[in-house]
């Protein structure tokens, strides 16, 4: 168990190939943190430096206060469970399970004592028999996170586990991750590109892009307060609606303008305020539709609805504006006709144009 802090963590491939820069994260003990970023962003590069597996180029490390970065991967006593989660494809689950142990020259009846509590916990005792091409992707999963759990690391790395599976194997196994980590108590790093398993999974979550960590909460605040449009755009499916408008104050009160005819309303307590230009963020959740004319409501035309089932997602056409707003299951508008809508006014994002930063206060 231990708390992992990375001070101004930069790393470089090569010459100049920079992947990321002044990295600063507190992990806490026991903690379930997730690491989210799109392809390449440099997630594994940053296990890697964790575990040992990659020199950084510069910055620090520290496992409980100690610095670690100096030290060779055995030393450090993390377990790393690896994007292709490659078994020994010819020993068995016991043997893979095992085989950590094994190195280490564990005595035989603990051995078989600690992987038979690992399988257990992770609802593998029946297949212990058999070789990785006889199981199924998820319960391949399972006994590569056995073999990382058997020998109780101080830290798990966890490199995009669930990446091989299917999607409701993926949300299954979402929710075993978690119960587990409560189970063993043990700090984990997780690594996903997956922004809804990030926030479905993780007590906090860091979003890294364009080599730095663009914000680091709950998934709460995250989701409700992206402190800048990068994040906005990466959290939250389907992906914020973003228009361009201005700011402006008339007769005491704030507005957002998006054209000479069409205004909203803020509320200036919610904001830190300037006057200029702003990107408008909303989620299609919080875009209230009308299909009658209303006092207060904007006019737009349906470009075409998505029936999900649970819900359906309508995309507006609004002068040069897309938009997509989330209708009920039972919405019966069609392709061409108008639509009325409106916005939760407690659920506007609001971004400066130019650096992108969000106005917004976090309470
Ligand atoms: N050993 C290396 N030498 C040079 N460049 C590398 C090396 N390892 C990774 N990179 C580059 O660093 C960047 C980050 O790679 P990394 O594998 O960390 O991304 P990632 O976020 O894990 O991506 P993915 O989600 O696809 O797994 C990529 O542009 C990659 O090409
Ligand atoms: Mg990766």
């Amino acid at each position: 168990m231990a708390d992992i802090i990375l001070k101004e963590v930069t790393k470089t491939f090569g010459k100049d190939s920079q992947v990321l820069e002044n990295i600063n994260l507190e992990i806490k003990n026991k903690e379930l943190f997730t690491i989210v970023g799109p392809s390449g962003c440099g997630k594994s590069t940053l296990l890697n430096l964790i575990a040992g597996l990659e020199d950084l180029s510069s910055g620090e490390i520290y496992f409980d206060q100690k610095r670690v970065d100096h030290l060779p991967p055995a030393k450090r006593d993390v377990a790393m469970v690896f994007q292709s989660y490659a078994l020994y494809p010819h020993k068995t689950v016991f043997e893979n399970l095992a085989f950590p142990l094994m190195i280490k020259k564990y005595p035989k009846e603990k051995i078989k004592s600690k992987v038979k509590e690992v399988a257990g916990l992770l609802e593998i005792e029946a297949l212990l028999r058999r070789k990785p091409k006889q199981l199924s992707g998820g319960q391949r999963q399972r006994v590569a996170l056995g073999r990382a759990m058997v020998r109780k690391p101080r830290v798990f790395l966890l490199d995009e586990p669930l990446s091989n599976l299917d999607a409701k194997l993926r949300v299954y196994m979402r929710s075993e991750l978690k119960r587990l980590h409560s189970e063993i108590k043990t700090t984990m790093v997780y690594v996903t590109h997956d922004q809804a398993e990030a926030m479905s999974l993780s007590e906090r979550v860091a979003i890294l892009h364009h080599k730095k960590i663009q914000q680091c909460d709950k998934p709460e605040i995250i989701y409700n307060y992206p402190q800048n449009k990068v994040v906005a755009e990466f959290v939250g499916s389907p992906q914020m609606n973003f228009l361009e408008g201005e700011i402006v104050e008339k007769e005491g009160g704030f507005f957002i303008k998006f054209n000479p005819e069409d205004w909203f309303p803020l509320s200036k307590e919610a904001y830190n305020f300037f006057d200029g230009e702003v990107f408008f963020g909303i989620r299609s959740e919080d875009v209230i539709l009308n299909q009658k004319e209303e006092k207060g409501f904007f006019k737009g035309e349906i470009f075409a609805t998505e029936p999900l089932g649970d819900r359906t997602y309508v995309d507006i056409i609004w002068g040069d504006n897309k938009l997509k707003a989330q209708a009920r299951s039972d919405f019966r508008g069609k392709a061409d006709e108008f639509i009325y809508f409106s916005f939760e006014s407690e659920k506007i994002h609001l971004f400066d144009r130019k650096t992108g930063e969000s106005l917004r206060k976090i309470p």
